[in-house]
């Protein structure tokens, strides 16, 4: 089991590029294999969710060549040129990676299976397996709705008209890869608005979508050409040097390439409520993604109640977020955010539980949380395997009177391989042991 320690205090200084975006990992690879022609993507994510969407599409036939240095060539067979894959397809810890993929193998002429570690098994799947099942296809779970899920092959999908009961880009995504091998027209309404990446990159290989406020429809049956996808890096994985820096007097730094896409800048927006210094500077456009370099330095923060309409548009940053408001003067609330409850951990009990056994006055509520800024003690905290919750504890010390160390952290490795040597870099006392 891994472990961090971290050691109290210090500030974070200097110019740092962390990796690529996780979503937009995924989807360059995805779509990427239907297209055709070669996708040549730079800025990959080499992390473990993104490797298993990428290994998933080799066991489907798919030749790739990569990652190298976050690159990686994917020769794509259309959307019909994917093979049946020989056994289960292992998702790991991907909740976006099992979303996204059972909409797109639904579609296809061969059965397959989808599993994953035990955090991924016991997700919520019915959210993806209901709609689908409108659109005929078959898909077995458990009686709870969990993985594995058995998918079952040949079956002509019918396009709907669907209305999502929960904000979620992993469902949105999921009926559209489906509706590219529907009859007809598949139109998805969201109740706010989420990650749209996806739609992003359908239009960029040349799909027609119709968008509206709150609403994206799409016909089956057309095609994908392959381009070449420059990723940005992550602003979720940002999001840690953004809380680290707020929190830590006498830090200044330079997150470079950060994607900016509008509908994931809560953090900021967030943030910058808080009271922090946040400068988006050199404001660009690549390949279809806004992108620009974030200089954030100290400043005091203040509590805040978060506006609700924020709540999707940052739902990986709370628990981040959560250690900014337990550095803030005066209480932060937030509530409309259930969905915590059913990410890679239960992150409102997680960094509620590790927050209190800091000396933090946290009080999780059912769609929220409750904090009162003030002094971080040291001591000893549970990730339970979740990525987030390890860094953002990290990220806490600076903050801490006393060492802290964060158990279970070898998930990090998910979305942010190299975060103990970028963090040390940048003045994090961190060791991973
Ligand atoms: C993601 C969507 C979000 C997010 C996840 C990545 C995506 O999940 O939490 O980390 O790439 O579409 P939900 O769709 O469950 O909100």
């Amino acid at each position: 089991m891994t472990t961090f320690h971290v050691e109290p205090g210090g500030a974070l200084r200097g110019r740092l590029r962390v990796p690529g975006d996780k979503s937009i990992s995924h989807r360059s690879v995805m779509l990427g294999s239907l297209a055709e022609g070669t996708t040549r993507i730079s800025g990959f994510l080499e992390g473990e969710d993104s490797l298993a969407t990428l290994n998933a599409f080799r066991a489907m036939g798919v030749d790739i060549e990569g990652p190298d240095g976050g690159r990686v060539v994917v020769r794509g067979v259309g959307l019909h040129g994917l093979k049946a894959p020989a056994g289960a397809l292992d998702l790991g810890n991907s909740g976006t990676s099992m979303r996204l993929l059972s909409g797109l193998l639904a579609g296809q002429a061969f059965d397959s299976e989808l599993v994953g570690d035990a955090s991924l098994m016991s997700r919520p799947m019915r959210r993806v397996t209901e709609p689908l099942a409108r659109m005929g296809a078959r898909i077995d779970s458990t009686e709870k709705g969990t993985a594995p899920l058995r998918i079952h092959g040949g079956r002509q999908l019918r396009g709907i008209d669907y209305e999502l009961p929960v904000a979620s880009a992993q469902v949105k995504s999921c009926l559209l890869l489906a509706g590219l091998y529907a009859e007809g027209r598949t139109c998805v309404r969201e109740p706010a608005p989420t990650r749209d990446h996806t739609e992003r990159m359908l239009a960029g290989m040349g799909y027609a979508l119709e968008r509206e406020a709150g609403r994206v429809c799409l016909q089956g049956g057309g095609r994908l050409e392959a381009v070449d996808i420059d990723v940005p890096a992550d602003i979720s994985s940002a999001a840690f040097f953004l809380v680290g820096a707020s929190i830590a007097p006498g830090s200044e730094l330079v997150l470079e390439h950060v994607g900016t896409n509008p509908t994931r800048t809560g953090v900021l927006e967030i943030l910058r409520l808080m009271g922090a210094d946040i400068e988006l500077l050199d404001e660009r456009d690549v390949g279809g993604e806004p992108v620009a370099d974030l200089r954030v330095r100290h400043a005091p923060l203040h509590g805040i109640d978060i506006p609700v309409e924020q709540v999707p548009l940052a739902i990986d940053e709370f628990p981040a977020l959560f250690v900014a408001a337990a550095c803030a003067e005066g209480r932060t609330r937030l509530s409309g955010a259930e969905e915590l409850r059913v990410k890679e951990s239960d992150r409102i009990q997680v960094m509620g539980d590790g927050l209190q056994a800091l000396g933090v006055d946290a009080r999780p509520t059912p769609d929220g949380m409750i904090i009162e800024g003030g002094p971080i003690g040291g001591g000893r905290v549970h990730s339970h395997g979740d990525h987030r919750i390890a860094m953002s504890f990290a990220m806490a010390a600076l903050r801490a009177q006393g060492s802290i160390d964060i158990d279970d952290c070898a998930n990090v490795n998910t979305s942010f391989p190299g975060f103990v040597e970028l963090a040390s870099a940048a003045g994090l006392s961190v060791v991973a042991g």
